[in-house]
C-alpha cells in the first residue's frame, strides 16, 4: 500500500503543495506554544512541517518512505526541525499519553482498521490534549477534487465522533468546502472535521 503513496509522491512537486491544510491552521490557535504534536499520515510533511515552523514540537508518522524523504526535505528547506518516523501506523508501536496534541489530515482506513487507528490517537494523547482530525465525508464521492472512491472509507462527522469516548468536542462539523491543496485536492469538496479535548477526570 504504501507503493501507491510513493508514486504518488514521486514528482518533484508535492502532490499536496507544502502550505498546511486550512482546518488545521483555523484550529492551532487551541495550542499552547511547543506543544508535543503528533502528525499522523503527515505524506509529504506539509502539516508537519508548517507546526514545527510555528514553535511546536512535532513528531510525524507515515509509511511512504518517498513522502518521509520530502518531509526531511521541506523541513530543512524550511529552516526546522521535527521527528519523522516512517512507519505503518497499523503496526506502529504508538506512544500513550505523551502528546498535548494529535493531528490527522485526510487519513482514511477501512472501517475496522479506523477504528483501531483513532483509539491509538486518543490514547496517545495527554489529559488536556487536543484532537484536530479532518478527512472526507460520504458525499466526497460526487466530487473529483481527490479522496477514496469507497463509501467504507468516508465518513460522516457522526460517524468520527463516534470512534472517541474520551473527547470532550469543541467542533464538529461537515460541508462542502473548496481545497486547494496541490494537484491531490483540488477544487470543491466534501469533508467531515472536528476538535476535542481529552477529559482530564473521569466521573464514576
Ligand atoms: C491523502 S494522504 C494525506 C497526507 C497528508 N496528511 C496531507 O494532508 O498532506 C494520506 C497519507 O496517509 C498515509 N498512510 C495511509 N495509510 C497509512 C498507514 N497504514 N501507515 C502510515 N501512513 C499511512 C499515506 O502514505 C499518505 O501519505
Amino acid at each position: 500500500m504504501s507503493d501507491f503513496w510513493n508514486q504518488k509522491y514521486a514528482g518533484d512537486d508535492y502532490f499536496y503543495g507544502d502550505a498546511p491544510n486550512d482546518f488545521l491552521r483555523s484550529q492551532v490557535f487551541r495550542l499552547r506554544p511547543g506543544a508535543r504534536v503528533l502528525v499522523v499520515g503527515d505524506g509529504e510533511g506539509r502539516n508537519g512541517v508548517w507546526l514545527a515552523s510555528q514553535g511546536f514540537d512535532v513528531t510525524t508518522v507515515d509509511f511512504s518512505e518517498v513522502g518521509c524523504e520530502k518531509s526531511r526535505a521541506l523541513a530543512l528547506q524550511k529552516n526546522v526541525s521535527l521527528t519523522t518516523h516512517c512507519a505503518d501506523l497499523l503496526t506502529w508501536d504508538w506512544p500513550v499519553a505523551t502528546f498535548d496534541a494529535v493531528v490527522s489530515v485526510f487519513l482514511h482506513f477501512m472501517p475496522a482498521d479506523r477504528r483501531m487507528i483513532h483509539a491509538k490517537m486518543q490514547a496517545a494523547l495527554v489529559p488536556g490534549g487536543w484532537l484536530i482530525i479532518e478527512l472526507f465525508h460520504p458525499n466526497q464521492l460526487a466530487y473529483t477534487s481527490g479522496g477514496p472512491k469507497n463509501r467504507e472509507m468516508l465518513n460522516t462527522s457522526a460517524e468520527l465522533a463516534g470512534d472517541f469516548d474520551a473527547l470532550d468536542w469543541w467542533l464538529i462539523a461537515e460541508g462542502e468546502t473548496r481545497l486547494e491543496e496541490g494537484p491531490g485536492h483540488a477544487g470543491m469538496g466534501f469533508v467531515s472535521h472536528a476538535v476535542g479535548l481529552k477529559i482530564s477526570i473521569i466521573d464514576i
